[in-house]
């Protein structure tokens, strides 16, 4: 068509594109193409596929700490195809760690760091990538980036000389928060993302200027393939294969949603993300005045022996049959990193986090401790075992010690307790009806001897020292009515939109949350398990209210439920942020307000409604307007794919056959 060939010659007329094409395509590889030298453009079309799902999340980002998570949230579960874009994100970075460190080993097998230059840049891209992880996991504010960007910068301010003042950089202060979003998010993004640009621009000039290494056979180097169209096809091939798995892993296994971050909830063990573990995992080997050494100098020498590589080794030899020692040093290296990172990943509290917080020493990073200071009441530090059960077994979702914990029983450190001795509490932890017949509190039976012992020495640090004399529980028992009340003719449910339409009553922040229903589950043993049963099955008794007991959460009561997550969350969130009187003549448990009185976080509560949903079969996270379902979208790709692969499979069937010969 004369219009196009025109508009053509003006833009070739005044753009240098053929020797530009030239420059990119038309090039000689000693020895002929190779699929060991793919790795390199798929990389370069993985940071492609990063700037692009990057520009869209862009779009709808908020970088603000109170909205940051949400806005995600709302990008993946209400965006059509958001979930794609965000998960392609995720696992493009993840997967951009692992195609960087395996094309590093195949330069360094092929001898090809022999060119330097090329190699030093390669360092700095491999620096590079690894900085935007750690910068880009915070920006989502969630738990897991949170503690990932709180344990990072606070292993930085240990380093010697410079740690503290480049936390202080990092972080925009001394504890995390707004600033250290402001400033993670620009570093990601106008810092971090340029620099690649340049540095990949450096290292392809530097290798093109060098030339194409290739193989290391002198007899098959005489053999010179092209670029185009021989290698192009073997990077296209493995490039395809890569954007499938990044396609399988971003529809079967989304990116986590580890719930809003909470920098006082202590159920979390922090723990870096895995490119770093290794490193976090060396670190702990250094301790007490080694520990900056260790901070400072296990970077360094990583990082050094890289950089010193080639002129180290500086003998023309590139076989590696020929470079027993080199081959060593790679399986020793790669090897040592490997270690390090599967010992970290199976150090304790990270696969499954356990019902009672136990940030120990050893578990804490170093630098953690002083980092998280703030946030942790440095009362903890000397706990009684059996303050820690008080919580862990939900003694405090009824009593209160201290003015925090739940209303439904007394509160333990006041006068109520005076003169009560061991037998006594132990009796009454074991069996409370012994004393008094109606009593609501459960019996916890299942507690060990040792566990209701520390729980005594607990409450008895709590009062006055024991007059000696022991009282009958008679005293206690008089406050509750000896029989169980009647129960009333026809109990009439409080429906959720007469709950809703009192005016105070509107769901709070966390309904509009979605939470991290892992975390929800431990916080649901110790707040609320005392009353509404393990998981939710089954509720204690409750004289007085019209049905008896408790409700059970799990299944939910049906005027609740609704299969869209957001319905079923605003419904339940009135209850738990407001509290709630059952009907009847003197129910003896109410539901307390926890949002209310501040006895939990927003966050803790959305994370508490995830679980609640998860027991019902729903999930918090679950695609609102996926644009397609996910599924439905990978059966397509893979056709899409396999079509493709058969168009081209055959047009270069047809055109290049001769160069497979
Ligand atoms: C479901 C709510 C509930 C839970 C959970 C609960 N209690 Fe109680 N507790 C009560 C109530 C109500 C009373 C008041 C007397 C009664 O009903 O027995 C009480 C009474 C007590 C008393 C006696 C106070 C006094 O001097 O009269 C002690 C001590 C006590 N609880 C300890 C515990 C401990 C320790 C735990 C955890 C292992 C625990 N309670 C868990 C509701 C509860
Ligand atoms: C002291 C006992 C007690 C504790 C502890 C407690 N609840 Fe409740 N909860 C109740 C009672 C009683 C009701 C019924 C309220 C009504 O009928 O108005 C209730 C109702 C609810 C409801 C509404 C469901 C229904 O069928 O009525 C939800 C949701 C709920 N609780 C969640 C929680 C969560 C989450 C926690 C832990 C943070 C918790 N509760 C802790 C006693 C308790």
């Amino acid at each position: 068509m004369p219009v196009i060939d025109s508009v053509w010659k003006w833009f070739t007329d005044r753009w240098p594109f053929y020797p530009l094409k030239h420059l990119l395509l038309d090039e000689d590889i000693p020895g002929g193409a190779s699929y060991a030298y793919t790795l390199g453009s798929s990389i370069l079309a993985v940071i492609g596929l990063q700037v692009a799902t990057g520009i869209i999340q862009l779009f709808y980002f908020a970088p603000t700490i109170d909205h940051a998570y949400d806005s995600v949230s709302y990008l993946r579960t209400e965006v059509p195809f958001g979930w794609l874009v965000h998960n392609l994100h995720y696992w493009g970075a993840n997967i951009m760690v692992v195609l960087v460190a395996l094309h590093m080993m195949r330069v360094y097998i092929w001898g090809a760091y022999k060119s330097q230059l090329t190699w030093l840049i390669g360092i700095g891209l491999l620096v590079t990538t690894m900085a935007l992880t750690f910068t880009g996991a915070p920006l989502i504010w969630d738990m897991k980036g949170y503690w990932a960007g709180e344990v990072g910068s606070s292993i930085t301010g240990t380093a010697p000389v410079f740690g503290g003042i480049m936390k202080k950089i990092l972080r925009g202060g001394e504890t995390m928060g707004q600033l250290t979003l402001t400033r993670f998010s620009a570093i990601h993004i106008v810092i971090l993302v340029p620099a690649l640009f340049f540095l990949i621009a450096a290292h392809v000039a530097s290798f093109r200027t060098s030339g194409i290494v290739g193989s290391w056979n002198r007899e098959k180097r005489k053999q010179i393939g092209l670029f185009w169209p021989d290698q192009v096809f073997k990077d296209t091939v493995v490039l395809s294969i890569v954007i499938f798995i990044l396609l399988t892993l971003s529809v079967y296994y989304p990116a986590p949603f580890t719930g809003p971050a909470d920098p006082s909830n202590t159920t979390y063990l922090p723990k870096p993300e895995w490119n770093f573990l290794f490193l976090y995992q060396a670190l702990k080997y250094f301790k007490g005045p080694f520990e900056t050494i260790g901070t400072a100098g296990v970077p360094t020498a990583l990082i050094g022996l890289l950089a010193l590589l080639p002129f180290i080794d500086r003998r023309p030899e590139r076989n590696p049959a020929l470079r027993p020692i080199a081959m060593l040093c790679l399986a020793l290296y790669a090897g040592t990193i490997l270690t390090l990172t599967i010992i970290g990943y199976l150090s304790p509290g990270y696969a499954e986090m356990p019902a009672t917080p136990a940030k120990t020493a050893s578990q804490q990073p170093p630098g953690a401790v002083a980092a998280s200071a703030p946030s942790a009441p440095s009362s903890n530090a000397g706990e009684m075992p059996g303050a820690k059960l008080f919580k862990s077994v939900g003694c405090i979702a009824c009593h209160s010690i201290h003015g925090s914990g739940g209303s439904v029983g007394p509160d333990l450190s006041e006068e109520k307790l005076k003169g009560r001795n061991r037998v006594w509490l132990v009796r009454q932890i074991r069996d409370p009806r012994a004393g008094n017949p109606n009593s609501i509190m459960p019996a916890f039976t299942t507690l060990s001897d040792r566990q209701v012992n520390d729980l005594a020495d607990y409450l008895l640090s709590q009062t006055p020292a024991p007059t000696g004399t022991e009282k009958t529980s008679a005293q206690s028992a008089a406050a509750f009515p000896e029989k169980t009340p009647p129960v009333p003719e026809t109990p009439v449910k409080k429906s959720v939109e007469a709950a809703a339409a009192s005016e105070e009553k509107l769901p709070g922040h966390a309904a509009y949350t979605i939470g991290d229903a892992e975390n929800g589950a431990v916080l649901f043993k110790e707040r609320c398990a005392s009353c509404h049963g393990p998981e939710g099955k089954g509720g204690v008794l409750n004289p007085g209210s019209h049905d008896g007991t408790v409700p059970a959460l799990s299944p939910i009561d049906s005027l609740f439920f609704s299969t869209d997550p957001r319905y079923f969350a605003k419904n339940i969130d009135i209850y738990i942020q407001h509290g709630s009187v059952p009907e009847g003549t003197a129910p003896l448990l109410k539901m307390l307000p926890f949002g209310d009185s501040n006895a939990l976080t927003q966050e803790e509560i959305a994370n508490l409604e995830a679980y609640i949903l998860s027991l019902n079969k729903i999930d918090r996270a679950a695609l609102i307007d996926p644009g397609m379902q996910p599924l439905t979208f990978f059966y397509l790709a893979a056709a899409f794919f396999a079509a493709v692969t058969l168009i081209l499979g055959g047009i270069w069937n047809n055109k290049y056959r001769h160069r497979c010969e």
